[in-house]
């Protein structure tokens, strides 16, 4: 865990100090991602917008907002999963990043997923879907559990589309409680939970006990 920890800090480091590409001109710094090392659930997004420029931390401004009220949909905090982007570094004006911006920033994302392994990889937007499933159209995936390589893979609008379109928005909540339905079988957490049972006085069956 701690060598997890410390690989992941490095590859912060890079992050914050990269020149791949010309955005770090731009940008105010990189925006490398947060959330726990061990995280089974982990969010990828766009780029950072204005206020994760200027913060360093990834959706820390409207839909970062709206994104905290997705995660309670789905049944989850965002202290339980980590959340980057496919570019760290804040595209002039949020623009779209570009092919060689994209190139030269996925090395990361690579190395981020293969520190933290998650269980689940949740795309927020259609150029974190395209990273994984490339030509995917979201309109027809989203809100869709996919495997792929030993991982599932979950597909959901941007939390940004959703602000001024109410119809998205719904949509966006709606695949959240869909996923809060799948969350269990991915994640095992309908297995007993790790709790030491009483001792066994011979009249409850075992399959009980685990749930005292
Ligand atoms: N939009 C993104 O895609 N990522 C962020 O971190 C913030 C807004």
């Amino acid at each position: 865990m701690a060598e997890r920890a410390a690989a992941l800090e490095t590859l912060d480091e890079e992050v914050r100090g990269c020149t791949r590409c010309d955005l770090h001109r731009t940008a105010n710094r990189g925006v490398p991602g947060e959330g726990p090392v061990d995280a089974r659930v982990m969010l990828v997004g766009e780029a950072p917008g204005f206020n994760e420029d200027k913060y360093g931390r990834p959706f820390v401004g409207a839909a970062g907002r709206f994104l905290d009220e997705l995660l309670g949909e789905a049944g989850l905090q965002r202290g339980d999963v980590y959340i980057t982007n496919v570019v760290k570094h804040r595209p002039p004006n949020n623009r779209d990043p570009l092919p060689n911006e994209l190139d030269a920033c996925l090395p990361y994302l690579w190395r981020q997923i293969e520190i933290i392994n998650p269980r689940l990889i949740v795309t927020l937007g259609r150029f974190s879907l395209g990273t994984f499933f490339p030509g995917s159209m979201i309109s027809k995936v989203h809100g869709e559990l996919r495997q792929k390589d030993d991982r599932y893979y979950y597909a959901m609008y941007h939390p940004a589309a959703a602000l001024h379109q109410e119809r998205l928005r719904q949509t966006l909540l709606a695949d959240a409680q869909k996923l809060r339905a799948e969350l269990p079988r991915i994640l095992g957490e309908n297995q007993p939970p790790a709790v030491e049972a009483p001792p066994h006085d011979g009249d409850t069956p075992p399959e009980q006990l685990s749930l005292l």
